[in-house]
């Protein structure tokens, strides 16, 4: 890690508020229905578990787990499965939950590789967006917040995996 410090960009409590309403809106969209959560894992995990909280429908998870940024901060645009679903998600109405969208290279391919699966219907819902680095485009249903091209860990985004912990958003601000 190169010297840096952590600046919050988004408090816990703004963040907390911001997955209340995302809750809610998927209960009212997915009314009668059940709702299959697929995490993208490490990064999701923090937000999914928030978010499943606060979503009044049946709920039932699973885990994902593709190859993102290594220790570096930027794109390899390499994607490998490492760890497969557990269940099938046939039939089933599925929000892939994920931390960040950045060039949009990791979901578009885990979004293709899971639409061939069969689910009844598949949403994207992540916690932060980058619109401004996007390279492939990706259709995304449930924003949490749109922020600027800043690096930034917390709530399950790390930093050569650091940070994860972190209860709220904060920007990396490198230092020297
Ligand atoms: P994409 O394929 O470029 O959209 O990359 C998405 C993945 O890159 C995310 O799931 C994160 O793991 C990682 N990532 C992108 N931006 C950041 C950031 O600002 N902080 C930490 N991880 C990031
Ligand atoms: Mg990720």
């Amino acid at each position: 890690m190169d010297p840096h410090k952590v600046e919050i960009l988004l408090t816990e409590q703004e963040v907390n508020e911001r997955i209340k309403e995302l809750g809610k809106q998927i209960t009212e969209d997915f009314k009668g229905k059940q709702v299959h959560l697929v995490c993208v894992l490490k990064g999701g995990s923090f937000f999914m578990c928030e978010l499943a909280k606060r979503i009044d429908l049946p709920v039932s998870i699973d885990f994902m787990s593709v190859s993102s940024y290594g220790s570096d901060t930027k794109s390899s645009g390499v994607v490998k499965i490492v760890k497969d679903l557990d269940e099938s998600i046939k039939g089933k109405d599925v929000i892939v939950v994920e931390d960040i969208v950045d060039s949009g290279r990791t979901l578009s391919y885990l979004l293709a590789m899971l639409r061939d699966r069969h689910p009844e219907s598949l949403t994207l819902c992540t916690l932060l967006d980058k619109p401004s680095r996007r390279v492939v485009d990706v259709d995304v249903k449930y924003t949490g917040f749109q922020i600027p091209d800043k690096f930034v860990v917390g709530y399950g985004l790390d930093y050569d995996q650091v940070y994860r912990n972190l209860p709220y958003i904060g920007e990396v601000v490198f230092t020297k």
